[in-house]
């Protein structure tokens, strides 16, 4: 079934179709900003290995397991931006608890390719644990992936859709067939900076299809077809899946309105990202005083998100949550008495790991980065807001849009 014919037969409105309502060139990020999130890997894995965040986005999301009512022949979850897969990997192992012998549909999104190396390094053990399970990992734009089909015709004809069906029983055969894939991503994951927009783009659109060659004929419905595009997700987790300082209407448009519509009746997007008003904020302010990189609250974007659906937006639920369910915090993984202790020094490698978090999380660019760590008052500002706090935390917000049943 094309995706237009399965749009009109179950109600969707027809902006899902590739053609329909989406330029014929995403950009990722808007063009005036040209803080590169790509290219701060060094950066987002010291702060994914020294903060607790993720594993606190993944409790949340796996909370959402407990709404979610699956149909025949799979649950449906999509990674709206899937990092390092750290998030990815603790939610499946939520989803396998819940729901042991259900077939498991997850689709994800990743434009970086040492990102999808990190993801694919931590499906093995999945694998195992639960043999019931197709991934599709795609590098396009937001507004297209849920389909895993880009949106310009021309995009369409050049996707390179590649299905894995992994043999044997053991993580230690599904690893290796893993790591001989490595020169199908180094081939098709590479990117290019967009001249037109100066945004990052996919050179190749690509789709990699996994699943275990044992529970083929047993997941035949649940793999995805090339000529199918079907969204239809139960669930999508966007864990900060833009750029804080992007306009609220790019963030809306061109993200949360497409994945609600790939949300089918009674599916769920979990949406979260940095609140600020935290100790991180008060480093970077220390250092860049007046500071604010969290200007667009929760409320604000599902006000967007509703205006950007226009007419569908009646098909959805839009709930920015109360402030005591949709403010969660984080921290800074340190030793016991490492920054509390009045007599304790304060290691630099804590001090740098502090500094590192707080000015990832606030998204400063590298030029300013640059800029700020040619003296040691970065150091000093970030030893004072560690010794006046006791430690180091930082708040996100969640909210939630849910399309009726
Ligand atoms: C597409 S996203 C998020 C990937 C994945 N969903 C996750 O939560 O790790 C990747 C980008 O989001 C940004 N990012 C990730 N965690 C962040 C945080 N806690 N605060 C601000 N930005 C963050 C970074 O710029 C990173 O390169």
């Amino acid at each position: 079934m094309k995706r237009a014919e399965q749009e009109s037969s179950d109600g969707a409105p027809a902006a899902l179709a590739p053609t329909a309502n989406i330029p014929a060139t995403l950009p990722e990020h808007p063009p005036e900003q040209d803080f590169r999130f790509y290219d701060n890997r060094q950066k987002y894995l010291m702060f994914v290995n020294t903060c607790s965040e993720k594993w606190i986005v993944a409790d949340r999301c796996a909370r959402e397991l407990d709404f979610i009512r699956p149909e025949q022949p799979a649950i449906r979850f999509f990674d709206a931006g899937v990092g390092d897969g750290t998030v990815l990997a603790r939610v499946l192992r939520t989803m396998h608890r819940k729901f042991e012998r259900y077939p498991f549909y997850v689709a994800c999104k990743e434009i970086s390719l040492e990102d999808v190396r990190l993801t694919l390094d931590k499906l093995p053990d999945r694998f195992l644990e639960h043999p019931e399970m197709v991934i599709a990992i795609t590098n396009i734009a937001y507004a297209e992936a849920p389909w895993l089909t880009p949106a310009n015709p021309e995009a369409r004809k050049r996707l390179v859709w590649k299905e894995v069906a992994l043999s044997g029983s053991t993580t230690a055969e599904f690893e290796q067939q893993i790591i001989d894939l490595q020169p199908f991503l180094a081939e098709n994951w590479r990117t290019k900076v967009s001249e037109k927009t100066g945004s990052m783009l996919p050179e190749t659109p690509a789709v990699l299809v996994l699943y275990r060659q044992d529970c083929q004929f047993l997941l035949d419905r649940v793999i995805p077809r090339q000529d199918e595009p079907r969204a239809d997700f139960d669930l999508i987790l966007a864990s900060q899946p833009f750029r804080l300082r992007a306009k609220v209407e790019f963030k809306a448009r061109r993200v949360l309105a497409p994945l609600a519509r790939a949300l089918r009746h009674g599916g769920r997007l979990l949406g979260i990202h940095s609140a600020g008003n935290d100790p991180g904020l008060e480093i970077v302010q220390k250092v860049w005083p007046g500071e604010d990189p969290f200007t667009t609250s929760r409320r604000q974007l599902i006000e967007a998100t509703r205006d950007a659906l226009g007419e569908e937006a009646k098909q959805f639920k839009f709930d920015p949550l109360p402030n005591a369910q949709a403010l969660f915090r984080y921290e800074m993984h340190t030793l016991p008495d490492e920054i509390d202790s009045e007599s304790a020094s304060i290691g630099t490698s804590t001090l740098l790991a502090a500094w590192n978090a707080a000015t990832y999380v606030a998204q400063i660019e590298d030029e300013r980065l640059a800029e700020a760590m040619s003296n040691s008052t970065y150091l000093d500002a970030t030893r004072a807001v560690l010794r006046k706090n006791g430690e180091l935390w930082f708040n996100d917000e969640s909210y939630l849009i849910s399309r009726l049943r």
